[in-house]
């Protein structure tokens, strides 16, 4: 409405030079006015120019002047002819004032029109008695206010007057002139963003304006969830296991009991790794009800005295040690579970993988947390060895992006040989440890009954150290658990590996 008012009165008019005497004559609100001003002004459809003037504001004080006359007044006409007492003057005053006002606005009309009134030497003060001083007053400041408020020019010395009085202030009013502009229509055309049907069937095509397209929005930021970092790496090599025709294996048991997760692997009872430094054990239930009895007995004979070429550790096996319950350490638990049930049957080669969550009781610090996520495979299969160990090793670690590999024998209470992986770090420019590999002892195959031919290669790795590496995080708190900033997971780029 006040759109087509302004362009309506442009159609037949040269101008409207003041925004404010526009505003008045239509009854449109002015800062409603102004803000179509502005829009219109920013679309070319008018030249608007700023239009500023100083207005004198009336405070409470002078408008209450204005209504009662002002306080120099009121205390002068209420000095009876005679005279008065000063102390009776304030009440007199008081009742003479109109009964709306509050009493301190009334003390405030004594104070300022005795004040004033003295000033002006219209009342005077002898022994303690009040008269005035003149027969007759003008309420000039009444008038002058009058004035102002009605848009009337005063005089300097006036306005300064009452500026030190405080009855007035100036105002800067900001309002605009308007002028036709260089794209003027008398109504605004509202440019289509797309082309339509109706455009077409009602021949509109022609005529229409296309809004300009943004090559340079952002778009609206998704609102959708986003994926973890581990979660990336850990599908990514997911994928790799998958196309070198290994199957999943099933890892969804965070608690184990020691016999799956040490005894199986022919891992001594007193192995430092058992101690509760290393592993964090369950209070409740602190103990598995369930081992298969049979290769419970096979395990206790080889720790205690070997077989299958072996002379085993010479200790007492302990059944309760076996029992006791503890959040796995790593998920080669879960393969001598696989293992085990694969020897259960008659014999077929498998490749077998995992990529979960393992937990154990370390100090946390840039490089360690209690629980991490282990990635491991292992091919099991007849005539195994070494070579075939390092060449899946080689195939696999080139997927992921690293093929140049060094190994150094190492330790593994259940396996031999067994190998520490190193990849040479083109960043670092230097061999970083990767990961732990080796082949499974025959303590550890022969209780679970696979044949004597068959062997088993190998190898575990972390998924927190290739993420760490692949999106450039060097804080693993940063990475995993209650510190980690949510913002950053969701800006991560996607994982694609073997290509960096
Ligand atoms: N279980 C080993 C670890 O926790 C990794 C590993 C898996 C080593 C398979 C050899 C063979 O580090």
């Amino acid at each position: 409405m006040a759109e087509e008012a302004v362009l309506g009165h442009l159609e037949h008019n040269q101008e409207i030079s003041d925004s404010g005497v526009f505003s008045q004559e239509k009854g449109i609100d002015h800062d409603e006015l102004v803000n179509i001003i502005k829009s219109l002004n920013g679309f070319g459809l008018v030249i608007a120019a700023d239009i500023k003037r100083e207005k004198w504001l009336l405070s409470d004080e002078a408008q209450s002047y204005v209504k009662y006359g002002s306080a120099e007044v009121l205390l002068f006409e209420a000095v009876p002819a005679e005279g008065t007492a000063k102390a009776k003057l304030q009440e007199i005053v008081k009742s003479k004032l109109p009964a709306d006002l509050d009493d301190t606005t009334k003390s405030l009309i004594y104070d300022k029109g005795w004040a004033q009134a003295m000033k002006n030497k219209w009342v005077g003060l002898a022994d303690s008695q009040v008269s005035r001083k003149v027969e007759h007053v003008e309420d000039r400041v009444k008038d002058l206010l009058i004035q102002i408020q009605n848009g009337e020019a005063v005089g300097a010395k006036d306005i300064d007057a009452l500026k030190r009085r405080r009855l007035i202030s100036l105002q800067i009013w900001k309002g605009y002139s308007v002028k036709k502009g260089p794209n003027y229509a008398p109504k605004r055309k509202k440019a289509a963003t797309d082309l339509v049907r109706d455009h077409l069937q009602r021949d509109e095509w022609k005529d229409i304006e296309f809004k300009e397209y943004n090559f340079l929005a952002k778009g609206q930021p998704t609102e959708g969830g986003c994926l973890h970092p581990l979660y990336k790496v850990k599908q990514q090599i997911q994928m790799i296991f998958l196309q070198m025709g290994f199957e999943e294996m099933p890892t969804n048991n965070y608690v184990e009991s020691s016999f799956w997760n040490f005894d199986a692997l022919f891992q001594p009872q007193q192995h430092p790794a058992r101690d509760s430094h290393d592993t964090f054990f369950l209070k409740v239930p602190s103990t598995t009800n369930s081992l298969p009895e049979e290769y419970v007995e096979r395990v206790k004979t080889v720790h205690e005295s070997g077989g299958y070429g072996s002379r085993g550790y010479g200790y007492d096996w302990k059944r309760e040690e076996a029992n006791k319950n503890l959040l796995r350490t790593h998920t080669t638990a879960v393969s001598t579970r696989m293992l085990y049930a694969l020897a259960q049957g008659p014999f077929t080669p498998k490749r077998y993988y995992s990529i979960d969550r393992v937990f154990r009781n370390e100090a946390v610090d840039r490089t360690h947390l209690a629980e991490f996520h282990q990635i491991e495979g292992l091919i099991c299969d007849r005539g195994l060895s070494l070579g075939h160990l390092r060449g899946v090793l080689e195939d696999f670690f080139s997927r992921i992006g690293m093929s140049k590999l060094k190994f150094k024998p190492a330790y593994n209470p259940y396996t031999e040989p067994s190998m520490e992986i190193f990849s040479y770090h083109e960043g670092l420019k230097k061999w970083v440890e990767i990961g732990n590999s080796g082949m499974f002892r025959p303590e550890m195959l022969r209780p679970m009954g696979l044949p004597e031919d068959v062997q088993v290669i190998a190898w575990g790795l972390s998924l927190e150290r290739p993420t760490m590496i692949l999106y450039g995080i060097d804080n693993i708190r940063d990475l995993f658990g209650h510190k980690v900033d949510l913002s950053l997971t969701k800006r991560n780029p996607i994982c694609r590996l073997g290509l960096n």
